[in-house]
């Protein structure tokens, strides 16, 4: 009998991986403890902007006009714990308010409410990004309150999607890692997988901690990537250098590889900056926080990326405070095809120039409602041409393909200054500097 799969919390993550468990062709029941979400998910919508997801949702969720009726969606622990046979935790874990640990209670709270539920063998996997040593903990609270106690075993299996890439990342998996405690866990995981789909990825057989560890070292990696070549590009300007270049120039080694080498104005979001801190948290509850000190360079590099744009746009401005002047604020998202704002670089450029005097308009091609709501004070414009009317510089902060494509000479006739940052190191200085604009990137030479 084919088995039956449950997805608890529909975050991105969450929603993007019951649709594709569905699209490969398991029944699954999808659970979150917030009905409106439930209630829009019911009816094919997602609650956020995931290229692609909408479609696939379509394709399963029942009750949908030529659906294939394999997906639906409960609040229903009791229904969630007698349907699935293998059931995925995919809540999320933010980042604990004023502190770098991450915040677990979505997590220990999913597990506690499942639990009781678990009447018959099922397999428990855990998706979320946790602090090394939770899937231990968590399978004792399983052992503790499941009904059908040994029956029911805990696999981790960290999740490697990025946002706006979900469907894809999820239906093509770089790699599947399984953190099993035994090989009746391994077996029935690798039959989830052993799926037309994800079919080719490599499956790493592992235990519970370095299974979690993989995630945050993955997340540190690539945190770690940007910062260095954000360094460099700080090197890169005190001494006239040209990081675009550079990067290029290393990233031609295989080595190192060119991906993830784009300076800027650095990485935000809800996973890279929460991941190395919590990171950095549970290294020091464990007595190995010296192993992980270059993370808090990480981050500070990163950091100090926001506040040098709000000096290159106040130099870029006669170098004076921010008072009556006007700044355009292209993108508000902390990266393009996605509307999420959280712990967004383009906004905290945006909100440090407002709290300075500065009058700010912000546009974005999806994420305007996320940072009005984040945001309520800062100024917003529904198109490009509306947020550079009048302005005196313009900072282009989130590199949607839209922004790539504008024609600077119609966008130059709308400023008040020509003068553009371009806070991604994403549009052609050549096109802008020929339509007569100011054209400024970080780490690259002024013109
Ligand atoms: C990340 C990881 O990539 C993914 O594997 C993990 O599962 C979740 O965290 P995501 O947060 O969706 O995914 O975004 P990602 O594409 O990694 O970008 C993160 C941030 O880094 C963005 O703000 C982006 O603008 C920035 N970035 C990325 C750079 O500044 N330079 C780069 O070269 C690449």
């Amino acid at each position: 009998m084919a088995l039956k799969i449950t997805v608890i919390g529909t975050g991105y993550l969450g929603a993007t991986h019951a649709a594709a468990m569905a699209e490969l062709g398991f029944e699954v029941l999808g659970l979150d403890v917030v009905p409106e979400k439930i209630e829009l998910l019911s009816q094919g919508r997602v609650p956020m902007y995931e290229p692609g997801l909408e479609e696939l949702l379509g394709r399963h969720v029942a009750g949908i006009e030529g659906s294939s009726g394999r997906l639906r969606f409960t609040t229903s622990w009791e229904e969630v714990g007698a349907f699935g046979d293998v059931h995925f935790v995919c809540v999320n874990t933010p980042q604990k308010h004023g502190e770098y640990a991450c915040d677990m209670s979505y997590v220990d709270s999913a597990f506690a409410s499942l639990a009781p539920h678990l009447t018959r063998p099922a397999l428990v996997v855990g998706k979320s990004t946790v602090p090394v040593g939770s899937a231990d903990r968590l399978a004792s609270v399983l052992t503790e309150l499941a009904p059908a106690g040994d029956a029911v075993e805990l696999a981790w299996n960290p999740e490697f999607l990025r946002e706006g890439f979900a469907v894809h990342d999820t239906l093509h998996p770089d790699r599947i890692v399984a953190g099993v405690p035994s090989e009746r866990a391994e077996k029935l995981l690798r039959e989830v997988y052993a799926t037309p789909l994800a079919e080719g990825s490599p499956f790493v057989v592992t235990d519970y901690p370095t299974a979690e560890l993989v995630k945050t070292s993955a997340n540190s990696f690539l945190a770690t990537k940007i910062s260095f070549i954000n360094a460099m590009a700080e090197v890169c300007e005190a001494a006239d250098g040209d990081v675009v270049k550079l990067a290029e120039a290393i990233g031609y080694d295989e080595r190192i590889g060119r991906k993830f080498l784009r300076a800027g104005i650095g990485f935000g979001g809800g996973c890279l900056p929460k991941d190395i801190r919590a990171f950095m948290a549970r290294a020091g509850e464990l007595g190995a926080d010296q192993a992980l000190t270059f993370l808090r360079e990480v981050d500070s590099i990163n950091m100090r990326r926001r506040g040098h744009m709000v000096e290159l746009a106040r130099e870029a401005l006669g170098g004076g405070p921010f008072l009556g002047k006007r700044v355009a604020v292209l993108g508000a998202t902390f990266k393009p095809d996605s509307d999420d704002v959280r712990d967004s670089p383009a906004l905290n450029v945006a909100g440090q120039i407002h709290l300075q005097g500065g009058q700010v308009t912000v546009y974005d091609p999806k994420g305007m409602d996320n940072a009005r709501r984040l945001f309520p004070t800062l100024g917003y414009a529904d198109s490009v041409a509306e947020a550079v009317r009048g302005a005196d510089v313009v900072l282009h902060l989130t590199e949607w393909r839209e922004f790539r494509e504008l024609d600077p000479a119609a966008l130059a006739a709308e400023v008040s200054v020509p003068t553009i940052l371009d806070g991604r190191n994403a549009l052609d200085p050549v096109r802008w500097r020929e339509a007569g604009w100011t054209y400024r990137a970080m780490g690259r030479p002024a013109a």
